[in-house]
């Protein structure tokens, strides 16, 4: 790695760092840069938040830190906040991992998006085996929820206090554990119990597929309503936006950050990958692939930026290189869903985003 310039002004040594990340050592002098090896840092351009799903074994690892720090203003523990991840048993916490996420952002000027404090498919097993009371349960969950919001505090803006609590294609709401053990009310309660234990947190609902999942959408906004009627404090909306090159219709993706925008919620693209080889049929990415992902990003993030500036709480990128991408183990099909490729460099769809910008 060519040694980095000292540069009094950081964002210039942020696009420095993309420039060395991009192309190696390729001078920021050089009389015609890659055109991929001069892009903007996309937190000096936005003027929303972008975040990166993150990991704590990364912020060692030279190049996701430098790109995580250099290029992003927002960041999302992609695993290590979860209940899971965090409490061995009630009232026993492991902190560390998101404890250096917290710092890692902290020392770069990045805000932390807390994700989740419940889901249904990340609970520890002393939460699913419970053998107390409902009452002991809701006890438990309560304590949980004010332990970890309230270590935080400011540390953290805002929390998924719940994710996919609706099933898919009907719009019931899931039997998960919680469910079972406080009711069908449950969700009001969580929602509560985080504002009791942070005034100021911003508190998200966070769920997939509401574009082109009908009951699931129609589920989710009757809860928005129901809240909003009944004084239960909820500020914005996760829409995770896990979507392929191809589907579903932007006009879907913009009707429903449009229809949270206009009940006064914030929008939180939350998830944001882009399938590109979807029925695998690609053994490698294409160029006609990855032009039809740049415009997909591109149609995905002009229609953020056409949202009220006060409803745009941030945009995330559901992890950082194609290899990463959780949806390769998934679908066991090959993948390149992100903006940066399997060398840290910026590939069109990062481009696709600055242009929307
Ligand atoms: O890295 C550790 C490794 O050190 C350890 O030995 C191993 C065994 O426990 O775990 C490894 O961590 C795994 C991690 O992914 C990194 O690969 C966790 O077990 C595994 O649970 C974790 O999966 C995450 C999953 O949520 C469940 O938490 C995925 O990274 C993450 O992309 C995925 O993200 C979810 C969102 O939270 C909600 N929306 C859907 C999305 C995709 O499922």
């Amino acid at each position: 790695m060519c040694p980095i310039q000292a540069s009094a002004n950081p964002p210039c040594l942020r696009l420095l760092l993309i420039a060395l990340l991009a192309g190696g050592c390729s001078s920021p002098a050089d009389p015609d840069p890659d055109p991929v090896q001069s892009l903007p840092a996309l937190r000096e351009v936005s003027n929303f938040p972008v975040g990166i799903a993150f990991q704590a074994g990364r912020i060692q690892a030279s190049a996701y830190n430098s790109i995580a720090r250099g290029v992003f203003s927002s960041l999302t523990a992609e695993y290590e906040m979860k209940m899971r991840h965090l409490s061995a048993g009630p009232g026993v916490y492991t902190w560390d991992n998101a404890d250096a996420l917290v710092e890692f952002a902290r020392s770069n000027d990045m805000q932390v998006h807390g994700h989740a404090l419940v889901w249904h498919e990340s609970t520890p097993s002393w939460v699913e085996n419970f053998t107390g009371t409902d009452e002991a349960f809701e006890t438990q969950i309560r304590q949980y929820i004010t332990d970890v919001v309230g270590r935080y505090g400011d540390a953290i803006i805002s929390w998924d206090v719940v994710n996919e609590a609706f099933e898919n294609n009907t719009g019931l709401l899931r039997q998960s554990v919680f469910r079972r053990r406080m009711g069908s009310d449950y969700l009001a309660r969580l929602f509560r119990y985080a504002r009791e234990a942070d005034p100021d947190v911003l508190l998200f609902y966070n769920d997939y597929a509401t574009p082109w999942d009908a009951a699931k959408r129609g589920a989710m906004f009757s809860m928005i309503d129901d809240f909003q009627n009944r004084g239960i404090p909820i500020d914005g909306i996760g829409l995770q936006m896990h979507v392929t090159y191809d589907f579903p219709s932007i006009d879907a993706i913009g009707a429903v950050m449009d229809s949270v925008a206009a009940r006064g919620l914030l929008v939180h693209v939350s998830e944001l990958d882009v399938r590109v080889n979807p029925a695998g049929d690609l053994t490698s990415l294409t160029e006609a692939r990855s032009q039809a992902q740049k415009a997909r990003i591109n149609d995905i993030v002009t229609a953020f930026v056409s949202l009220p500036a006060d409803r745009q709480f941030a945009i995330t990128l559901w992890g950082l290189r194609d290899p990463d991408s959780w949806l390769i183990d998934f679908w066991g099909n090959p993948e390149w869903p992100l903006l940066y490729d399997e060398a840290f460099r910026p590939k069109p769809a990062y481009e696709g985003f600055l242009e929307a910008l």
